[in-house]
């Protein structure tokens, strides 16, 4: 049997690797390796728990520091590990420093490097995740890609290597687990904010949260650790915002069971737009561009940077449109759910 070495580290790659491992288990000697980028319980460990994921077969500490030390140091300690296992073939996940460091590392050895959710651009590099992307991409062997716009950016890049549409991996596991979740009742907004550019600036973040506690539906609020250190740094106080809840970042289960009950989500998150899509919920993105463009094309995601106290006026006139226009919604545009299968397929190939 072919080994693979995963490289796993930050919350959304939990998710994404939970249907691979699924999908893999039988055909592959599939280990990982978790760089400990995102390292609290409800990071962390409660997805392996929810999600039935085994134990990491290698755990790393590094999390927190710089975007440099982080990645450099996951790149010198994922060497010696991949060196001495020396996999087939190397898996890594969307566009994390985890994703670059494992990618580096097995390609500085020579070991295939396999991306799945490749292609995707926000085209602004000042987002430490396209760069992640541009490079991960440029080093891959095999790459996966969730949609059609993202193998042709592969292609518009010079990429020649194998690389196929399969659909997107997390929409996998959001069919299979959706439909057995119920819904909530209450009325609410569901809210996570943690991109740097809409945390790291107090007065923006505030402004944000000054926004979010003008809405005529009340808030839920599942906040990061980074907007949590950044509020508790400058004092921003939960208690001056009446009409939001602040809660901890819940699990997979209990997150998509209030995406799927929320009016509408706020968010700065990439792969929850594309959740609140497949589950018909009203997205804003806080951010001034967004690598899910698709979603965007008949209102279900709309996109709201400057100036931010137009929210209230502009996640109203969303859920009019919605609601009056019933806007074209595709339940397959990231796949049929069956992604993991594809990628396994197409991994057999390449490793035979
Ligand atoms: C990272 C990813 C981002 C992804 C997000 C998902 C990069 C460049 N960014 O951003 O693409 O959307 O994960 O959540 O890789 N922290 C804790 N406990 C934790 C995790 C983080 O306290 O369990 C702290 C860190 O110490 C750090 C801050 O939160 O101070 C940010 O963590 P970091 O992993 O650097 O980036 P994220 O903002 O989580």
């Amino acid at each position: 049997m072919k080994k693979i070495i995963a490289i796993i580290g930050a919350r959304p790659q939990f998710i994404k690797h939970a249907p691979i491992a699924l999908a893999m288990q039988n055909d592959f000697i599939l280990k990982t390796l978790h760089t400990g980028q995102h390292y609290d319980a409800n990071m962390s460990k409660i997805f392996f728990d929810e999600l039935n994921i085994k134990k990491p077969d290698y755990q790393l500490n590094i999390g927190g520091g710089t975007h440099g030390q982080q990645t450099g140091d996951m790149l010198k300690a994922i060497e010696p590990i991949l060196f001495n296992e020396s996999p087939d073939a190397v898996i890594v996940y969307g566009d994390t420093n985890s994703t670059l460091a494992g990618a580096l590392a097995a390609a500085k050895l020579n070991i295939p490097v396999i991306h799945i959710e490749a292609g995707l651009r926000s085209f602004n590099r000042k987002m430490p995740e396209e760069i992640n992307r541009l490079l991960t991409d440029q080093i891959s062997g095999l790459l996966f890609c969730p949609n059609q716009t993202a193998l042709a950016q592969l292609r518009e890049e010079g990429i020649k290597a194998a690389a196929f549409v399969t659909g997107d991996i997390m929409a996998d596991l959001l069919k299979l687990t959706s439909s057995r979740l119920p819904l909530i009742t209450s009325e609410f907004v569901y809210a996570t904010i943690h991109r740097p550019y809409n945390t790291d600036d107090p007065k923006r973040l505030h402004q944000i949260l000054v926004n979010l506690n003008k809405l005529p539906w009340k808030v839920k609020f599942a906040v990061h650790p980074r907007t949590r250190k950044i509020m508790k740094e400058h004092d921003i106080k939960e208690h001056d915002f009446n009409n939001i809840t602040f809660v901890s970042p819940l699990g997979y289960f209990e997150n998509i069971q209030h995406l799927k009950s929320a009016k509408a989500l706020i968010t700065d998150s990439g792969g929850m737009q594309k959740e609140a899509y497949l589950l018909k919920t009203p997205c804003t993105t806080l951010r001034s561009e967004t690598e899910w463009t698709e979603t965007l094309t008949h209102g279900w995601n709309q996109l709201l940077f400057e100036p931010i106290d137009l929210l209230n006026e502009k996640v109203i006139a969303q859920l009019n449109l919605i609601a009056e226009s019933e806007p074209i919604h595709n339940e397959l545009l990231y796949g049929d759910g069956q992604a993991a299968l594809q990628i396994k397929a197409h991994i057999s190939e390449f490793l035979d």
